[in-house]
């Protein structure tokens, strides 16, 4: 098989790459190890910036988000028993949209195959070689089947765990890490939300946050510790400590309903530099990782591949190799405020063990200043919303 850009990776990075190259007339051919199944229906993020959801509708992806997607004009901090707003586009100008990885995935992969993309599931055993040569080849096997994939260039779109970024030699790529000393529990339940905009609250039994899918569906998550069971949280368990941890405010209480999904995931900021070696361009997950808290895992995947996507159609339709080249560090620019940012919301409403409660009176007093100071708000606010130009 041949192509001109090999992308390893179905998720928001891998196939909106595909869909933008499409657009400029440029062929590529996407290798996802899981089901096409598995794929649409893996419960992640769902908080749009803006700038993706303008990325969207602009190459013809809107028309369901548009319908089923919910714009929040702001954001509540429960913090001290108290409720405050972010009036986010009050402050800003812009606003967030609810809308599920999945559904984004589900969409992107409608619109590549109408128009005939190449979209190889259930592919074993990826292995990007010649990364150091102008004609790179992805060797996998499918059904069983030793095959070769043939490109100019190969975009390593598949996530934290995948192959691509393993393919760089040793040496060449500086790694950025921390890991923090609790998880989330996440739920996805069949229950109406209780409020229509996202809560993130602090509390002396650690942190939680409401969110929603839809008018029937709520989406809520609570800090555990990262060495936590799942089997140790029985649904009853789960309520009760998001009774405790959210119900902080007189006359206001939770929705409760069956619990369709649970799950635990670690927190960490990650990111390696450059995002790019030879013909490998690597994006999302690959290449960064950020906790949370700041709702911008899927919104920088997005980013750096418009930017590929744009870098690509300049070599390919007018020869010039300038975006290429500056695509790693313009990426990384956007990269670290996310990092910044995702690390402050953390660490302004975690609860962190073994402290003497000096960090938790800092805490406190940096949600009073977002609370009471119109600039802090804002700086909040347009970093949530994104930050158009960085
Ligand atoms: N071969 C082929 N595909 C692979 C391989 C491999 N060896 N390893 C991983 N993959 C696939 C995964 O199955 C997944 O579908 O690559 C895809 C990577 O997708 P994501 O993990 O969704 O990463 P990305 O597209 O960068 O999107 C980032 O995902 O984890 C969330 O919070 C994160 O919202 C952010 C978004
Ligand atoms: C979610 O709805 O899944 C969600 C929302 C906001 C976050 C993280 C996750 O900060």
């Amino acid at each position: 098989m041949r192509t001109q850009v090999g992308i390893v990776g179905a998720g928001p990075a891998g196939l909106m790459l595909s869909h933008l190259l499409h657009l400029h007339g440029i062929e590529s051919v996407v290798l996802e190890c899981r089901s096409r199944e598995y794929v649409e229906h893996r419960v992640r993020a769902g908080v749009l910036e803006q700038g993706s959801v303008d990325l969207l509708c602009r190459t013809g992806l809107g028309e369901r988000l548009q319908r089923e997607g919910m714009r929040h004009e702001g954001i509540e901090l429960r913090f001290d028993g108290e409720s405050h707003r972010v009036p986010m586009t009050e402050l800003t100008g812009r606003a967030i949209t609810v809308y599920g990885q999945q559904e984004v995935v589900k969409d992107l992969i409608a619109a590549r195959l109408a128009a005939g993309g190449r979209l190889l599931f259930e592919v074993d055993d990826v292995r990007p070689e010649g990364l150091d040569t102008d004609s790179p080849v992805i060797r996998f096997r499918r059904d069983g089947r030793e095959e070769e994939l043939h490109c100019d260039f190969v975009a390593g779109c598949d996530g934290f765990h995948g192959v691509s970024r393993a393919a760089v030699p040793a040496g060449v790529l500086t790694t950025y890490e921390r890991t923090y000393p609790f998880a989330w529990l996440g739920i996805l339940a069949a229950a109406p939300p209780a409020v229509d905009e996202l809560i993130y609250a602090r509390t002396e039994r650690g942190f939680a946050l409401y969110s929603l899918r839809s008018p029937e569906i709520s989406r809520l998550y609570l800090q555990v510790a990262p060495d936590e069971d799942i089997a140790d949280w029985p649904d009853e368990r789960i309520w009760a400590e998001l009774r405790a941890r959210l119900e902080t405010v007189p006359g206001w209480s939770l929705n409760e309903g069956p619990i369709l999904e649970k799950g635990i995931t670690p927190m960490r900021s990650f990111v390696v530099e450059p995002m790019q070696w030879q013909r490998l361009y690597l994006a999302g997950d690959a290449v960064h990782i950020v906790p949370p808290t700041g709702a911008k895992g899927m919104n920088l995947a997005l980013a750096d591949v418009a930017l590929l996507g744009d870098a690509f159609a300049a070599w390919y339709g007018e020869g010039r190799t300038d975006l290429l080249e500056g695509y790693s560090a313009t990426a990384l620019r956007r990269v670290w405020r996310a990092q910044h940012f995702s690390w402050w919301m953390t660490s302004m409403l975690h609860r962190l063990d073994g402290q003497d409660g000096y960090e938790a009176k800092l805490q406190s007093s940096t949600l009073r200043y977002v609370a009471t100071s119109r600039p802090y708000a804002t700086s909040l606010a347009e970093n949530y919303v994104g930050l158009p130009e960085v």
